[in-house]
């Protein structure tokens, strides 16, 4: 690659291999990232890019600064900032030693160590390099022994560095119901910072989540393309900054906004890792990387397999009973799915939730609702031939609950101002080690009380504001740390108890969707819009970043205008679920949804595990396709949706990828409605992958009409 990622410094003196300041070379299959140690001990990035054959013989030892550090030479976005006891606001970071380990046969993890030469403050700068996914991940330990705490006001996770003409950024936007709306603009000079202030999850109005494209905008399969995230469940920062000499510098970490840590000595800090993957053939394959280093690496459980489910909540609201739930197993039965998932609506006595402004907090079986608990919906989902998964949310609390009234020193709160409600709730303060043990104690104990619950979904339905932790005290700047830090402690000690319980990591809608929960979690829920259209959207967002398998994709009635068969199709691209009254379907309504459920367990494995190829974006045509297949390339799965195709609108033939070229495969239209057959002239036909991937599919063949879809399944013959 000729305008590479590379990262050269032009004037870096080349001098005789003798001569050549020491250098750690960190590799994977298909990228090299090359450190150097100046003269003067700084460690500077000398080259991050497409794999170097041999990276030893390198001659780039000049680079820029690995850390750009505040307070010294130069006036860039630091990485890092201090205030030392003696009030000093500097810091230096020179090399002392590295390692580098083995983790696994497929993962190194190298750790420098650097230091300030005056004051007692160190860094390890960990780099793990995951070499078949092309994955590295960073983050950094950085501790002291200075004779009281020093002050962090930058803690950055990484940072890299690169030359090129153009940079081009590819974010995710967008608000409640509408989440990861792509936009891709050209960065200019300056700093463009994309972060999040939201405390108790990362993502609602920008996302952790960003591509850089040099010098061109990349497209899926073509141009060099970075793709990063951050592994943390809250405040976020990624910073872009162009500098006088067209270098880009970026940094990413948590967010430090309101958040100066007062670090005790020898006290250890660690950073979120920084997660980030290099492709010279655009977007498709650093996603792919993405997906195959967080089914292997980043999420829970990842290689194996999910539930598919029936949950209550577009159905029944919190309006059900006991009664009324044993009947909606059925509909699970009936319809072939693993589980019934009850929502939010079965607890509180004094406080009965039966809407939204009552109950959160009273983690007890409504009496009324529920008069034999939940060990009786266990025992009924078992003896109807399915299984029972439960909604949760019990980092919060409603004023009018007991909770509230019992504790009101557990609640993040400010003092002498009103109380700030979303959703008519409050935030639990998780700093306080005691609401740490009632989380934990809410969510084992029901556990341990009812062995038989099989799945769990663990919402979170509102963002900090007019925030303060009655237990942090004086230390206010910390909340934002310390609450995601403790939620990982209350997760972390869950998990050790239920190590493998399926949970869906939901926060009204897509709030948490990131790699530092993906860890404690086998799923997320991305959007409470269900609506199949705008579902196209927000599935190829979250594509880009997190494989099908994490994807939770509910089929429901929020969209009263398209069929049945189009919003399957949608769900089917991700983890398949339902969230309908299935006693409102017709017969052949049932018909169909119980062989799709067939169809996407025998396909599963393809979408969970298999190489994703986004072929039509649905931002730049009237229509959305995309496939996934498997590591052998004997079987694939192709998704069509047509959205809006214009009257006597020429689609083109859809050159599929990813497959063997020299193989045969037959193209078989499955999961059609009932009484309808496939319009494809193709179908049934066995093809070559050559033919398949450069003469393509006629996907829109006969009449096409708007929000109509096809699957097809791809076998080698
Ligand atoms: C928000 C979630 O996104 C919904 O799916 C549902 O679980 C409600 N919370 C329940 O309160």
């Amino acid at each position: 690659m000729k305008k590479i990622v590379v990262l050269l410094l032009l004037c870096s003196y080349i001098s005789s291999y003798a001569q050549r300041n020491k250098q750690i070379i960190i590799q994977t299959q298909s990228t090299s990232l090359v450190l150097t140690v100046a003269k003067n001990g700084r460690l500077l990035q000398s080259y991050f890019g497409k794999r170097l054959q041999s990276a030893q013989d390198s001659l780039f030892t000049g680079g820029q600064e690995m850390f750009i550090t505040a307070g010294m030479e130069t006036a860039l976005e630091p990485a890092f900032r201090t205030v030392h006891t003696d009030g000093n606001p500097s810091l230096v970071l020179e090399y002392v030693s590295h390692e580098t380990k083995l983790t696994d046969n497929n993962v190194t993890e190298t750790i420098i160590n650097l230091k300030d030469p005056v004051y007692p403050v160190t860094v390890a700068l960990h780099i793990a390099a995951y070499s078949r996914e092309n994955v590295l991940k960073t983050w950094s330990d950085i501790k002291h022994t200075e004779k009281s705490a020093i002050q962090l006001t930058d803690y950055a996770s990484g940072m890299l560095h690169f030359k090129s003409e153009h940079y081009w950024l590819t974010q995710f936007h967008g608000d409640w119901a509408k989440e990861m709306g792509m936009e891709e603009s050209e960065l200019t000079h300056g700093i463009k910072v994309l972060d999040s202030k939201l405390g108790a999850r990362a993502n609602m109005y920008q996302s952790p989540v960003f591509f850089l494209s040099l010098d061109k905008p990349s497209t899926e399969t073509a141009g060099d393309v970075m793709a990063g995230t951050l592994a943390w469940t809250g405040n976020f920062k990624f910073a872009f900054e162009i500098d006088q000499r067209d270098w880009l510098h970026i940094s990413a970490g948590m967010n430090s906004y309101a958040s100066n840590y007062s670090l005790a000595p020898n006290e250890t800090f660690i950073t979120p890792a920084f997660i980030y993957t290099l492709s010279s053939n655009g977007k498709g394959e650093a996603s792919r990387n993405l997906h195959r280093w967080a089914r292997n690496y980043g999420v829970l459980d990842g290689t194996k397999p999910r539930l598919t489910l029936l949950n209550n909540w577009e159905a029944t609201r919190m309006d059900f009973d006991e009664k009324q739930l044993v009947t909606l197993f059925d509909g699970a039965v009936k319809i072939g799915v693993d589980l019934f998932l009850l929502d939010d609506g079965w607890f509180g006595n004094n406080f009965p939730r039966n809407d939204d402004k009552t109950g959160l907090g009273d983690w007890q079986e409504n009496a009324k609702k529920l008069p034999h608990g939940l060990e009786y919906l266990v025992q009924q989902a078992k003896e109807k031939g399915t299984q029972f998964g439960i909604w949760v949310e019990p980092e919060m609390v409603n004023p009018k609950s007991d909770l509230y009234k019992q504790h009101p020193d557990w609640i993040l709160k400010l003092p002498n101002r009103e109380e700030n409600y979303q959703r008519n709730q409050l935030i639990l303060d998780l700093t306080n080690p005691q609401v740490q043990d009632f989380v934990y104690n809410t969510v084992v104990g029901m556990l341990d009380k009812n062995p038989g619950i099989a799945y769990i979904k663990w919402d979170c339905n509102r963002t900090m504001s007019n925030t303060y932790s009655p237990f942090l005290k004086d230390k206010q700047s910390h909340l934002f740390i310390e609450y995601t830090r403790s939620l990982y402690k209350v997760l972390d000690k869950i998990r050790a108890k239920y190590p493998h319980l399926p949970v869906m990591l939901c926060s009204g809608g897509g709030g948490r969707t990131d790699y530092g929960a993906l860890k404690y979690f086998t799923e997320f829920w991305p959007s409470d819009n269900t609506d199949g259209l705008e579902r196209i959207f927000i599935q190829w967002g979250y594509s880009y970043f997190f494989p099908a398998n994490t994807i939770a994709a509910h089929v429901t009635n929020w969209s009263k205008v398209q069929s049945l068969k189009f919003r399957t199709d949608v769900a089917m691209m991700g983890k398949l679920g339902y969230d309908i009254k299935v006693d409102g379907f017709t017969e052949k309504e049932v018909q169909f949804t119980k062989q799709a459920v067939a169809t996407y367990k025998r396909l599963s494995n393809v979408i969970w595990q298999g190489d994703l190829y986004r072929i039509i974006s649905p931002y730049e045509e009237n229509r959305a396709v995309l496939m996934y297949v498997d590591d052998a390339k004997k079987k694939a799965v192709l998704f069509n949706y047509n959205l809006n195709p214009r009257y006597k609108q020429i689609l083109s033939n859809v050159k599929l990828q990813g497959l063997n070229p020299t193989k045969k495969y037959r193209i078989k239209e499955v999961n059609l409605f009932p009484d309808t057959k496939s319009v494809n002239p193709d179908d049934n036909k066995v093809l070559s992958g050559e033919y398949l991937m450069t003469i393509g599919l006629n996907l829109a063949a006969g009449k096409l009409q708007p929000l109509t879809s096809n699957v097809y399944e791809i076998t080698e013959e």
